[in-house]
């Protein structure tokens, strides 16, 4: 694969995957927010962070697979220099803060809002004969999981500003 097309497809794929991570937070922003304000609108919106997860899933695939390609057309040239170490690791970063912190999360705000009815008792889920859990308790919960997601958002957003910033210096 020559050259400027994996550059080309590395260039769509990291737009795909920082675009995902730039709605996701937007979307985080305004669900957290609807929450207070109407929280059936809000539940409309909690399957759209998985989606934008997908996504970034997606886009993330991409960048690794273009970035090899990358390497390759160049004989692996650049194996071995600080800047792409640091770029790894920093990609390795953001796939794990994804899958492992912030994918079951968003998982959990789904099925919390598919339990939640503000200021009454949930209904127990199946199989779990005596939930004692309130509206009240599912809120917090809710408020708990806002907090880390925030922080995932944060350090994403982090991530990225840095490898954006590593591929203008390289750092060599
Ligand atoms: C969050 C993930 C990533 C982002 C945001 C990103 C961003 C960029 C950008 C903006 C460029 C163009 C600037 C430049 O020429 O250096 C670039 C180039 C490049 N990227 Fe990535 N990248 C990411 C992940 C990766 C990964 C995982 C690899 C390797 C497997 C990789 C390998 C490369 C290579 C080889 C170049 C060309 C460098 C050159 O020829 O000067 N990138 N990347």
């Amino acid at each position: 694969m020559s050259y400027s097309f994996a550059f080309l497809a590395h260039f769509i794929a990291v737009a795909v995957a920082f675009g995902a991570a730039v709605c996701d937070m937007v979307i985080n922003r305004v669900f957290w927010r609807l929450l207070e304000v109407s929280p059936p609108k809000a539940e409309a919106l909690a399957p759209l962070m998985t989606t934008v997860g997908s996504m970034a899933a997606i886009g993330g695939l991409g960048t690794l697979g273009s970035g090899f390609a990358l390497l390759a057309s160049v004989q692996f040239a650049h194996w071995g220099a600080r800047w792409l170490s640091l770029k790894l690791l920093l990609f390795v970063f953001l796939t794990a803060n994804g899958l492992l912190f912030a994918k079951s999360r968003k998982h959990k705000v789904t099925l919390l809002m598919s339990r939640w009815s503000p200021g009454e008792a949930v209904q127990p889920a199946a199989g779990r004969a005596h939930s004692e859990a309130t509206g009240g308790e599912v809120l917090d919960e809710l408020r708990r999981i806002e907090s880390s997601l925030r922080l995932f958002h944060r350090t994403q957003l982090g991530a990225f500003v840095l490898v954006f910033v590593l591929a203008v210096f390289k750092l060599e």
